[in-house]
């Protein structure tokens, strides 16, 4: 397995992985919008990504980012990051690939002089996303209820 910066010819491949978890929670059907607005972000200036792969096989992606105005009430220092787009091949989940791309990110963020990492993780990660946070950060600084589901917040200072 491998890690190194997402570019935009990585698009195609991450397309089938980022279709696969970007799905209306009660439909099942994916948010086009969505997956546009993440897939538009690999290689662009706004967003580093760091990728996986496992001989040309792309496995996952992870994004790190300027904080949304959303985690700004949780940030503790002076130079924050958002960690964003965290998605892996379902059929590779559970083998490490995530920690493989958390670890880039986190290298990547103290290279580039970032101070703490948040990460906001909605209702529709509950299930899939929350327990790697947890297990990799620690309780949530809060989590915030709301009509449609819950949000949780992550803080890593570096
Ligand atoms: C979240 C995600 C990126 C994690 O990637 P992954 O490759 O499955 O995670 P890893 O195998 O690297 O797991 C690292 C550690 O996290 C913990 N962990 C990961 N998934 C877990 C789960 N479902 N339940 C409990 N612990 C879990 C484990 O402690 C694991 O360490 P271990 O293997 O030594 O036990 C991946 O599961 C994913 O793409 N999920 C669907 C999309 C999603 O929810 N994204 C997050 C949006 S915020």
């Amino acid at each position: 397995m491998d890690v190194r910066p997402a570019r935009t010819d990585d698009r195609a491949a991450l397309q089938p992985i980022v279709e696969h978890w970007v799905r209306g929670r009660v439909s099942g059907r994916v948010l086009p919008n969505e997956v546009a607005a993440i897939i538009g972000s690999v290689g662009s200036p706004q967003t580093w990504h760091a990728l996986a792969s496992d001989e040309s096989t792309v496995l996952g992606v992870m994004g790190l980012t300027e904080p949304n105005p959303e985690v700004l009430p949780y940030v503790t220092t002076e130079r924050p990051a958002q960690v964003v787009h965290a998605f892996v091949d379902p059929s590779w989940l559970g083998h490490g690939v995530g920690a493989l791309l958390a670890g880039a990110i986190e290298r990547r963020a103290v290279a580039t002089r970032r101070s703490e990492l948040l990460v906001r993780s909605g209702p529709r990660y509950e299930l899939s996303g929350w327990p790697f946070w947890s297990a990799r950060y620690g309780d949530p600084v809060t989590i915030e209820h709301a009509d449609r589901g819950d949000t949780a917040v992550w803080r890593k200072v570096l």
